[in-house]
């Protein structure tokens, strides 16, 4: 017989084991108090949308929507793509169900996979997961703190410190167009020492050369126009207000002229967060990024509201919690171990098992294991307060032994009166 090809998790992906799960529920939880101490309303959209959503919101020229993107047809024609993140989903649910009628600015906030066709690599997953903060309604400046706050606070909760922001502002449509062209310009006296990706980068989407890895562009970077020098007084203005809200919220922040971001609904601020790396030359790891897209709704045909947002990814958070050793909540022991011998004593501890549930006594049980000895070898490993013993002889007399796990002083109660006895117990040890 040839043997079988064992399946493997596709590359990119991996499982979330029962080892791990105490990182994603910390992760759920602290997203979940975040979002309720700033007013965010959940909101879950689908993991497929239309490839159009992305293309429009995102941007054609964009790597994400080119290059990444996990794009298909379906069975009935439809040219769908999973998410490769949440910004342009949300928006278009905004618009779809007329959420601008709820009060504005209207708070939004989601958490859940996206799915991009990268290299994989270190803190690099083809399936990823986000947690997404929306605001709709407003320009004010204001808003763009409190996010950024918000950012902060979610991190603070999860035990991470150390957070590096960066920002920028890359302007509006009118100042950034005369930016562009001075970049342009610029890049075009020095074609000669550009690397090719740039050269076409200038075609496509000039901006993007800023954040190019290529050590040959580097020196050109640092010596390129910058965008603050080219802002509009509106949104000079507004970078400025800003950064005195934050100022005032005592968020230091690195001023980053080179940030454009890969996502083209962008205006006015930008930001990202990164946490340092242990090592020598290791570059600060980005943990999340957002900023300003006041035109997206627009863009994707509702009305004109203004909104800010932000994701952080939740693979690099559990990374950096699991190498500063961050705190996660232990599973609790349970108050009771049941063990069992012979087939009517199962029987009959199927039984109790859920009326101890009922009566909100925490119990575990290994029902398929029959030695008693092993069973309380695994009641003493969950540190459980007491063993209920069901034995061949208490099972046909309707009795139980009750055991004290410390002690080890053992009394045979009737089954009637298990439970009453056993709340006692457990109020008393306590
Ligand atoms: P982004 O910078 O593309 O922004 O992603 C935010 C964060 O998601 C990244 O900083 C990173 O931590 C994580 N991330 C992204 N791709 C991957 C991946 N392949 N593997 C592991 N982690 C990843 C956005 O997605 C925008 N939608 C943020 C936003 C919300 N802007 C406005 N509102």
């Amino acid at each position: 017989m040839s043997k079988k090809k064992i399946i493997q998790v596709p590359k990119g992906t991996y499982d979330i084991l029962p080892q791990d799960q105490a990182y994603w529920d910390k992760i759920r939880k602290s997203a979940q108090d975040t979002a309720a101490d700033f007013g965010f309303l959940r909101i879950d959209t689908p993991m497929i949308e239309e490839q159009e959503l992305f293309a429009r919101g995102i941007g054609l020229g964009t790597d994400i929507v080119e290059k990444e993107m996990y794009s298909f047809t379906t069975r009935g024609k439809d040219k769908l793509a999973l998410r490769p993140e949440f910004t342009a989903g949300i928006a278009r649910a905004f618009i779809e169900h007329g959420l601008f009628s709820i009060a504005q600015p209207l708070k939004l906030w989601s958490v859940g996979p996206i799915f991009r066709y990268e290299q994989p690599q270190a803190g690099r997953y083809r399936q990823s997961h986000q947690v997404d903060f929306e605001v709709f309604g407003s320009t004010d400046a204001v808003l763009d703190a409190q996010i950024i706050q918000v950012a902060f606070w979610f991190l603070k909760k999860i035990g991470l410190k150390d957070i590096i922001l960066h920002i920028n502002s890359i302007g509006c449509k009118d100042c950034r167009g005369l930016y562009r062209k001075a970049l342009v310009d610029y890049y075009r006296r020095n074609a000669k020492k550009i690397c090719a990706d740039c050269k076409v980068r200038l075609k496509k989407n000039p901006l993007r050369v800023l954040d190019c890895k290529n050590e040959k562009c580097q020196e050109i970077i640092a010596q390129a126009p910058v965008m603050v020098d080219y802002l509009c007084d509106d949104c000079k203005e507004h970078f400025k207000e800003t950064l005195d809200y934050l100022d005032e919220l005592e968020i230091s922040y690195y001023l980053d002229s080179h940030l454009v971001r890969g996502l083209d609904y962008y205006n006015r601020n930008v930001f990202e967060f990164f946490i340092s790396q242990e090592g020598e030359g290791k570059k600060p790891l980005a943990l999340g990024g957002g900023g300003r897209y006041d035109g997206l709704i627009k863009l994707l045909g509702g009305k004109e509201t203004p909104a800010v947002g932000l994701a952080l990814g939740v693979e690099r958070i559990i990374g950096e919690m699991k190498k500063r050793g961050a705190k996660v909540p232990e599973k609790a022991a349970p108050e009771v171990f049941l063990l069992q011998l012979g087939v009517l004593a199962k029987r009959k501890g199927l039984k109790l098992y859920e009326e101890l549930l009922r009566n909100k006594i925490s119990v575990a049980e290994s029902f398929s294991r029959d030695s008693i000895k092993a069973q309380l070898k695994l009641a003493d490993k969950m540190q459980a307060k007491i063993a209920l013993i069901f034995g061949q002889q208490e099972a046909l007399d309707d009795t139980i032994i009750i055991r004290e796990m410390d002690s080890g002083v053992q009394e045979i109660v009737p089954l009637s009166r298990a439970v009453k006895k056993l709340k006692k117990k457990l109020v008393r040890g306590k």
